[in-house]
């Protein structure tokens, strides 16, 4: 089966969250691989945006799939391929996880499918 999650964030609520909570906020959700990779960007704020909508489209895809219990942003994690990809990662499962992500000044949106073998 494929279970697909969406969502999408307004990059000026996460410029309001990193400014308000400037460590806090960054180390509560994102592992250091995406901080490391996003703080190098021209804007970070458009790249923590697309790192957030796409730990919430990768939820969203696993409750789908049948997860239960809380999962919290950190144990969802996203890293790059040499060509750009994205690829998530959580550390609650092993779930096989696609994702994709786009951004624009404003807005960040990402896809997320949880593929399982049933
Ligand atoms: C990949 C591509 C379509 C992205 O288009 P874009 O409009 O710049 O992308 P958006 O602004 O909508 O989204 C940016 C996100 O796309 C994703 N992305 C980047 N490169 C990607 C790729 N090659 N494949 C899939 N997703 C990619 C990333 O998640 C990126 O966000 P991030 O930098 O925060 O991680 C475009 O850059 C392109 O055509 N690149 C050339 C790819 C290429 O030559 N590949 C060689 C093999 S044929």
């Amino acid at each position: 089966m494929i279970y697909i999650g969406t969502d999408i964030v307004e990059v000026r609520r996460i410029r309001e969250l990193m400014a308000r909570w400037p460590d806090r906020f960054i180390r509560r959700i994102y592992t250091t691989t995406e901080i490391d990779y996003c703080t190098r960007q021209p804007v970070p704020a458009i790249h923590f945006a697309g790192r957030f909508a796409a730990k919430e489209a990768v939820k969203k895809a696993l409750y789908a799939a049948g997860a239960r219990d809380p999962i919290p942003f950190a144990s969802i994690g996203i890293d790059r391929t040499p060509e750009g990809i994205p690829v998530a990662s959580w550390t609650g499962g092993d779930a096989k996880l696609q994702l994709s992500i786009s951004h624009t000044n404003n807005h960040a949106v990402a896809t997320a499918l949880v593929v399982t073998n049933d």
